[in-house]
């Protein structure tokens, strides 16, 4: 398998790179990925292009057998070029410029912009293409990252009124579809549309989607440009990839795949200013929208946090122990390929504290050896171990356009889009039942639970999906305020849950937002949920059931007693909605008696372990860096990978832990 590091060879001065190969190699790297801010070094002055410096650092690293992935430079436009052509750079919602003096410092709808991207683009794969150790290429860094997402400028503008155009045919047609007979905002001419600029509070609902939309695609076309270059002058054999990040940032990383041969990934589960890592189900939950862009093919992670990260403010410090946990984790949810960000930290520019493998003094400490050891405890396993595929038994729902409506309209001052997510991924999680990312291009055949969480902007491919789905024996849980809105943004004119209401056998005449502080509280009524108290926050949804059973039920305010969550028999399947945000310790019982039902394996273990399999290979993870645990494993006979003993049913920990094990037939 493929694992390396993200190397800045021009961040050095030459006479180190033979010292920095040689630790490399001692440490078993086999790629390097270079070049992805260095388009002033290949393009020092318009149309003169220098290669000379990558070309000696990628002498040598070949030299010593490590293979090449190549960024294309597009994120860092240089000085010169921003100086010629000023309408290159992005404007913000203000209609202030976006300055030179960072990165990504570009409007993706500049036509000039094009032009140059064309050209280093071109110039690099016709100069790197046919290079036999160069394996891949990266497109860009981080699409969409730092808020570089959406752009408000002139081209922007333009660029929207035709993508407008070439949607809706006619103004009639997009004056209905944003029903903008409210407040007078009726069109008369496509060059009156703005692009969704500061104004007094908000913007119609219907105008902010489509830019949403539009914004994705262009980076979408932006990508397109850049993949298609590359391809007409690369030798066969090289990938493409980007490194996406999943921000719910205006990126369709399922639409962009398309042009991918790979999907890549950062990953960094803490950065700066956070005191702790993000929790281990939000970085499993990202690996799974990996793993799910482009149907389950294996990606790469192509910067893996090393050491602690930050610009102007540092985030916690990796503890012993985190870089093999979080490599792990990465590979058994799928990555077959392990770059770690970064080799060294640099001593000047705005990345200065974003520690690597070496630090600012270049020596060999606790993170190289960390690192060796997890490299070196790959060598049996990991191509077995890559090779082998994730049978997902549950799916979760995740579309970005379902999380762009939600940013456009939260609700409630207590929703986080991302939160509520995780609040519904999660139990999941906690059950260790490997869980694959799913939306409308999804199948959904084989899966024995689907969860569709905060299905707000209802999609009706995938509910048609859902419905056969349920009709054929599936289990469907959809959570509160589910089916409310249609594709243009509209809300159903149907009475709640919309489109749902057959499969869900309820109806919602009320709801309740409610603000961060306030809060309702359910009791279960059912099942394994009778007696369980929980919390209920952020929004109740009043359930009248028609066919449904009720299984929870509020205990607070004029709608006490009234159903929380429900069950229904559809088809040959079964229909849970859950009508609030509800505590983990309930939902998790709720998803033990769903997976009961629906016969998934589900697996114990303390708080903070999780267990993943991955073919015929076991991993077991301990997130907790204060407490060792002890592990059941599944059924079978395991052997040790890292000592080839066989295991008892039983095994322990250490805080921070990661093992691996395979099964033995
Ligand atoms: C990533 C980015 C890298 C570097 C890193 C710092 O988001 O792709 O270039 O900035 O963060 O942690």
């Amino acid at each position: 398998m493929y694992i390396g590091v993200d190397y800045y060879p021009e961040q050095w001065p030459e006479s180190r790179w033979p010292e920095d190969v040689r630790l490399m190699k001692e440490l078993g790297v086999n790629v390097v990925r270079l070049a992805e801010f260095g388009w002033q070094l290949m393009e020092p002055e318009e149309g003169r292009y220098d290669f000379s410096l990558y070309d000696r650092a990628i002498k040598l690293l070949t030299d010593h057998g490590i293979k090449i992935v190549l960024g294309t430079p597009t994120a860092t436009p240089p000085a010169w070029l921003i100086h010629k052509h000023p309408e290159i750079l992005p404007v913000d919602e203000n209609g202030v410029q976006i300055s030179f003096g960072a990165r990504r410092h570009y409007t993706v709808n500049s036509p000039v912009f094009h032009e140059f991207t064309l050209k280093i683009v071109t110039e690099m794969a016709k100069h790197f293409g046919p290079h036999p150790d160069v394996i891949g290429w990266q497109t860009d860094n981080e699409y969409g990252h730092e808020k570089s997402d959406r752009s408000y400028g002139e081209a922007d503008r333009q660029a929207f009124q035709a993508w407008l155009k070439e949607k809706y045919g006619t103004l009639g047609e997009l004056n209905r579809e944003w029903g903008t007979v409210f407040w007078s905002q009726t069109y008369t001419d496509w060059s009156q549309i703005p692009v969704p600029r500061k104004v007094y509070q908000e913007h119609n609902p219907s105008l902010l989607l489509d830019f949403d939309r539009f914004c994705a695609d262009a980076y979408t076309r932006y990508n397109r440009l850049q993949t298609e270059c590359l391809r007409a002058h690369i030798r066969s054999g090289q990938f493409i990839t980007h490194n996406f990040v999943y921000t719910d940032q205006a990126i369709n990383q399922w639409d962009m795949a398309e042009d991918l041969d790979y999907v890549a990934y950062d990953n960094y589960p803490v950065w700066g200013g956070l005191a702790e890592p993000i929790s281990p189900a939000a970085i499993a939950h990202q690996h799974d929208l990996c793993r799910g862009t482009k149907n389950g093919k294996g990606y790469w992670v192509m910067e893996e946090l090393s050491g602690a990260q930050g610009w102007s403010k540092i985030g916690y410090l990796p503890r012993p122990g985190h870089i093999k946990l979080w490599t792990y984790q990465a590979i058994s949810r799928g990555a077959e390929a392990i770059v770690y960000f970064r080799w060294r930290a640099a001593q000047f520019g705005t990345e200065e504290f974003c520690h690597g493998i070496l630090d600012h003094d270049g020596l060999p400490k606790r993170k190289y050896y960390e690192v060796k050891e997890v490299i070196d405890s790959l060598k049996k396993h990991g191509d077995d171990w890559i090779a082998s595929s994730i049978e997902a038994q549950a799916a979760v729902y995740y579309d970005p356009e379902n999380a762009w409506a939600w940013n456009i309209q939260p609700q409630s001052s207590a929703f986080s889009h991302r939160r509520e997510l995780l609040r519904h991924y999660t139990p999941a999680h906690n059950l260790n039942v490997a869980t694959d990312a799913v939306n409308s291009r999804s199948s959904l055949e084989g899966y024995k639970a689907v969860f569709v969480p905060i299905y707000f902007l209802e999609d009706p491919v995938f509910t048609e999906k859902l419905k056969q789905y349920a009709e054929n024996g599936g289990t469907v849980v959809f959570s509160y305020r589910s089916g409310v809105k249609k594709p243009n943004n509209f809300v159903t004119g149907k009475t709640l849950p919309g489109e749902l209401s057959d499969m869900t056998g309820i109806r919602i005449n009320e709801y309740e937002s409610l603000q961060t502080g306030q809060g309702n509280k359910v009791k279960g009524s059912a099942g394994l949920l009778e007696g369980m108290e929980s919390s209920a926050t952020v929004w109740c949804d009043l359930i009248d059931p028609v066919s449904a059973e009720v299984l929870a039920v509020y205990e607070d305010c004029f709608y006490e007693g009234t159903a929380a969550v429900t069950r229904n028999h559809f088809g040959k399947g079964t229909v849970y909605y859950i009508g609030t945000a509800l505590e983990d310790s309930m939902l998790t019982a709720l998803y033990k008696d769903i997976f009961r039902h629906a016969g998934t394996e589900t697996i114990e273990t303390a708080e903070g372990v999780e267990v993943v399999r991955r073919g015929s290979f076991l991993s077991v993870m301990n997130h907790s860096a204060e407490a060792g645990a002890e592990i059941t494993l599944p059924e079978g006979q395991w052997v040790d990978c890292a000592t080839d003993e066989q295991m008892s049913r039983t095994t322990r920990l250490e805080p921070l832990g990661a093992k691996l094990f395979k099964i033995e037939f």
